[in-house]
């Protein structure tokens, strides 16, 4: 039975590799942070089938024990600050769990087994101001945020680890993957809870920010298939994960507010709290590298996507 470890077990992807590693018969061990209440709300399904451990990307020690006593053959590396508006207000310490921490986990398996074979959750952020339309493995990165800066490190961090001690640290450049776990400052969820809140009388309204922005929009639970293929190849990689479309937060909306049978034009307000200092404004992938060597093919269609959330938060607010 293969050990891996998952940090950032408690967000919205980590629950979705945590499934799919139980279903291949892993051991699958989830690094948590220590916090003043438990938030396993996305694990508390599996949360019998795996085990939690606190852990913390900002503590070295914390790192290399888990590898120690757990001894993995695979490190998910999923855990950051990963909300772009909280970068501007935090970003020291955005740069210290999403840029150093990466150092901290490759240094703990340099240290343990340098064996283990490593997965770091790099972003299209890095992308940002877009210098090439769709965006490949060999675009250059212009990042528009703090957040985007760190996941640079991260990724070059991770590329510099396989070059120099030879170990099998690949870079997944995943493009915005979402489900009914996404967490709800995120625009699409932030969209879906309003619109079943709407439906159901419990909500007036949608302040939302750049309506224009435009992204490559795919399904959490196919974007993890991606990053477990990566670790199976024969050699540590650079991948491109997303669908190859590009949709607006406005089509977004559309969709979102029609599958209840409502125009969003009804509801949804500009609101100047919600831009941003630098913004991303067309994200695009071409991932016909992870579809040749991976054969990686995403399943859920963005309409599918959009009507899959708005469901499930009807559904969850209706209970
Ligand atoms: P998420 O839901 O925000 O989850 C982030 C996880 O990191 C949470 O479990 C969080 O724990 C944990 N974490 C934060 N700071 C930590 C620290 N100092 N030490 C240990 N754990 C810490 O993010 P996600 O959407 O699942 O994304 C997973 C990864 O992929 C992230 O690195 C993200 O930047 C990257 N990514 C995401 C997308 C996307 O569209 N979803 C696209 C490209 C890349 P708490 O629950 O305690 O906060
Ligand atoms: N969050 C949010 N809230 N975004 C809004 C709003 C709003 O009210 N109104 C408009 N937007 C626009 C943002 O300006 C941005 O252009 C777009 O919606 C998407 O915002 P988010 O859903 O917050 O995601 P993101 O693209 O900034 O970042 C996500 O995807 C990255 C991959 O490209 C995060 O998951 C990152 O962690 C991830 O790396």
């Amino acid at each position: 039975m293969p050990t891996a470890i998952i940090t950032g077990i408690t967000g919205q992807d980590g629950s979705y590799l945590a499934e799919l590693l139980l279903k291949k018969e892993y051991r699958v061990i989830g690094v948590a942070r220590r916090s003043s209440t438990v938030n396993y709300e996305r694990i508390e399904h599996i949360v019998d089938d795996i085990t939690v451990v606190q852990g913390d990307l900002q503590d070295q020690g914390s790192l290399l024990s888990l590898l120690e006593e757990y001894k993995p053959s695979e490190v998910y590396n999923l855990a950051a600050q990963s909300f772009v508006p909280t970068s501007w207000n935090q970003p020291a310490l955005t740069g210290d769990v999403t840029a150093l921490g990466v150092t901290r986990m490759l240094e703990a398996i340099r240290f343990v087994n340098p064996k283990i074979r490593f997965y770091q959750a790099s972003s299209s952020e890095m992308f940002g101001k877009v210098l090439e339309v769709p965006q490949n493995e060999d675009t250059p990165f212009y990042p528009r945020s703090p957040y985007g800066v760190a996941k640079v490190y991260g990724h070059w961090i991770t590329v510099n680890y396989r070059e120099s001690f030879d170990m099998f640290a690949t870079s997944g450049i995943l493009f915005n993957h979402e489900s009914p776990r996404r967490g709800m400052e995120f625009v699409t969820r932030k969209i879906s809870n309003a619109v079943a809140g709407i439906k159901l009388g419990k909500t007036k309204e949608l302040r939302l920010g750049n309506l224009e922005a435009q992204r490559d929009w795919g399904f959490a639970g196919d974007y993890v298939e991606a990053m477990w293929l990566m670790l199976q190849q024969d050699h540590p990689d650079n991948y491109v994960i997303g669908t190859g479309e590009t949709h607006s937060v406005r089509e977004f909306c559309e969709i979102a507010f029609s599958h209840a049978d409502l125009d969003y034009k009804d509801f949804v307000v500009m609101d100047e709290k919600f831009y941003r200092p630098a913004e991303v404004d067309l994200l695009i992938s071409d991932p016909s590298k992870a579809r040749a060597a991976l054969k990686w093919e995403p399943a859920v269609s963005f309409k599918e996507l959009v009507t899959i959330m708005v469901d499930s938060d009807l559904a969850r607010l209706k209970r």
